[in-house]
C-alpha cells in the first residue's frame, strides 16, 4: 500500500512538472538551455553584463552554456559553432565587432537556433534576418550626450571662446560603441570651430590601456607644447586609467582636465563624487531581464520586439544644478549603481 501511495506521489510530481514544462514561457518552466557567447571581460561594464545575463537565464530555470571569447573574434565564431553542435535552444550573442559574421550567423539560421543579439551592432547583407531580436543601447547618441554634456559645460564656464583641445580614448577598433561614438562625438564638436580633436587612439575598453595611451598623449602634447583640455573616453574604465595618467603627471584631474566618460559605473560616479571626473553618459549592461522576456515570448508564440533600446541619462556633479531636466546628479544616483 505505501509503494503504491509513493508511486501515486512520484507520477503526480512528474505529471505536475510536464504541466509546468507544457505550459512554457519561460518563467523556470525548465528544459531549455541557453548559449551565451560574451565578448570578454574587459571593464565593469562587461562584468555587470555578463551577470546579469546569466542570473536572468539560471533565475529562469533554464541551462546556461556559457562562453568568455576573450576579446578574440576567433573564440566567439568557434563558440556559436560550439553551441550548433551541442543543439542548444537559443543562442545569445554579443559580437566584438561589427563584420565577419556572415558564414557562422547562416550557419546558426540552418540550424534553427533562434539567436538573440546584445549590446553591439553586426554590419552585413540582410542582417535582420539573422538574429529574432537585438537588446541594445544607442551608441550614437551616447556619443553625441558626451559632447552635449561638454558643451554645456564649457558655456557653463564662460570658455566655448577659447581653444579646446580634446584627446580621445577609442574603444576596440571595428567595435558598434567605438564607431558610432565616435561619429555622435565628432559631429556634435564639429560644429564649433573652437573644439579640435588633436590626439585619437584605441584604449580596446581597458584601465590599464587607457592609462598607457594617455601617458602618450600628455607626452606628444608636451613635445608639441600644448595642454590638454579635455579626455573624450570612450568607456569609463578608460576614463579612469586616463585620471591615473594625469595624476602621475602631476597634474590635477577634472579640475586641469575635463574627463568625460561614457557607461555610467560605480567607479565613475565615485570619482566624479570626488572631483576627478566630470561626467558620464549611461550606457546599461543590465540586458539579461530583456533577454528573458524575448525568450517567454518566442517559448509562447508571440513575436518580441525586433530592437529594445535602453533609455540612458548623464550624470556629473555640476550641471544637473542648472539643467535638471538635461543631466542627473552623480551623487543621487551612486547608491544605486550594482556594477
Ligand atoms: O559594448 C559596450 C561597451 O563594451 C562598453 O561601453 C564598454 O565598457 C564595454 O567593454
Amino acid at each position: 500500500m505505501k509503494k503504491a501511495l509513493a508511486v501515486l506521489i512520484a507520477l503526480t510530481l512528474v505529471f505536475v512538472m510536464a504541466a509546468a514544462c507544457a505550459e512554457g514561457g519561460g518563467g523556470g518552466s525548465g528544459n531549455l538551455t541557453v548559449g551565451f557567447s560574451q565578448i570578454g571581460s574587459e571593464s565593469d561594464w562587461r562584468i555587470g553584463n555578463t551577470v546579469s545575463v546569466s542570473n536572468a537565464i539560471e533565475g529562469a530555470g533554464w541551462d546556461l552554456l556559457f562562453d568568455d571569447a576573450n576579446q578574440q573574434q576567433e573564440n566567439q565564431i568557434a563558440a556559436l559553432r560550439n553551441f550548433i553542435t551541442q543543439g542548444v535552444d537559443y543562442i545569445v550573442f554579443g559580437p566584438i565587432v561589427e563584420t565577419g559574421w556572415d558564414a557562422v550567423l547562416q550557419e546558426v539560421k540552418d540550424a534553427g537556433i533562434p539567436l538573440i543579439m546584445i549590446d553591439r551592432t553586426i554590419n552585413m547583407p540582410n542582417q535582420e534576418n539573422f538574429y529574432v531580436s537585438w537588446i541594445t543601447n544607442n551608441f550614437e547618441e551616447e556619443g553625441v550626450a558626451a559632447a552635449e554634456w561638454l558643451i554645456a559645460y564649457l558655456e557653463h564656464e564662460g570658455r566655448m571662446g577659447e581653444d579646446i583641445n580634446i584627446v580621445e580614448l577609442q574603444g576596440t577598433v571595428g567595435s558598434g560603441p567605438q564607431i558610432y561614438r565616435m561619429q555622435g562625438f565628432h559631429a556634435t564638436v564639429g560644429r564649433h570651430s573652437n573644439l579640435r580633436i588633436s590626439q585619437t587612439e584605441t584604449g580596446n575598453f581597458e584601465t590599464e590601456e587607457g592609462k598607457r595611451v594617455m601617458e602618450t598623449f600628455l607626452q606628444v602634447a608636451a613635445s608639441n607644447g600644448e595642454t590638454i583640455d579635455v579626455v573624450f573616453a570612450h568607456n569609463d574604465g578608460m576614463a579612469l586609467g586616463a585620471i591615473q595618467a594625469i595624476r602621475e603627471a602631476g597634474l590635477n584631474p577634472g579640475v586641469d582636465i575635463i574627463i568625460v566618460g561614457i557607461d555610467a559605473v560605480k567607479a565613475a560616479f565615485e570619482a566624479i563624487i570626488a572631483g576627478d571626473m566630470n561626467a558620464t553618459v549611461e550606457c546599461s549592461p543590465l540586458l539579461g531581464p530583456l533577454v528573458v522576456e524575448v525568450i517567454q515570448d518566442l517559448e509562447a508564440g508571440r513575436t518580441p520586439p525586433k530592437t529594445i533600446i535602453n533609455p540612458r541619462g548623464t550624470f556629473d556633479m555640476s550641471l544637473y544644478q542648472v539643467f535638471p531636466d538635461r543631466f542627473t546628479s552623480a551623487a543621487a544616483e551612486v547608491g544605486n549603481r550594482v556594477y
